[in-house]
């Protein structure tokens, strides 16, 4: 427990250092008993107590106890999330706010859509060379987008827990990756 504690009290020191930023609005998926089992405990209270904080930060932490993907969604589950599931049509626009709250170190960013199943990227949204983007705006457009449901989803999303938009930015200079998940399924 000590070490965990002066762990913990170490990443707190080193957070003025990183960039940090998570999705606002539409609130993303969050943490539960769920995560806690697959990932961990400790995983998942790192991730808990910097919520725009980066993964890498929770990959000082993992244990026996750390079975899940903390790279797809921050780890959090979907079972933890079911009462938070939006259901789209094709052509649907979502408006997106991402709260950036600290941006010193550029990246870059995208937005897609994750089959959860296989982790793999089924649908390009929007993404980003240049990471936050303080020349775009006002109003800036790296923090607040739009994005369009796109028709070839029907099949691959069409019930909770397939799917997820992911958004996804990689900060360059400090090797950091922050992530933010919504579920979805196509009606
Ligand atoms: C999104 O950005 C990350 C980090 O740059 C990259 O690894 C990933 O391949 C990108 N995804 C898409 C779909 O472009
Ligand atoms: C943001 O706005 C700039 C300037 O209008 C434009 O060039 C760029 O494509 C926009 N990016 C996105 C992701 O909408």
């Amino acid at each position: 427990m000590k070490y965990i504690l002066t762990n913990l009290v170490s990443l707190a020191a080193l957070s003025g250092v990183q960039g940090h930023a998570v999705m606002q609005s539409p609130v993303p998926r969050g943490t539960g008993p769920k995560q806690e089992e697959l990932c961990g405990k400790l995983v998942t209270a790192v991730l808990e107590r910097d919520l725009a904080g980066p993964i890498e930060n929770a990959m000082n932490a993992v244990d026996s106890s750390y079975k899940c993907n903390a790279y797809l969604c921050r780890g959090y589950q979907y079972e933890d999330n079911v009462d938070n599931v939006h259901a789209v049509k094709a052509g649907d626009v979502l408006t997106f706010h991402i709260d950036l709250v600290a941006g010193h170190h550029p990246g870059y960013a995208n937005v897609s859509v994750v089959d959860l199943a296989s982790n793999t990227v089924i649908g390009e949204l929007v993404s980003w060379d240049n990471w936050p983007d303080s020349t775009s705006g006002p109003p800036r457009n790296d923090t607040d987008f739009k994005v369009t449901i796109p028709n070839t989803l029907s099949t691959a999303c069409d019930e909770g827990g397939k799917c997820a938009i992911q958004w996804y930015w990689w900060s360059i200079s400090n090797s950091q990756t922050y992530e933010s998940c919504l579920d979805f399924y196509v009606e």
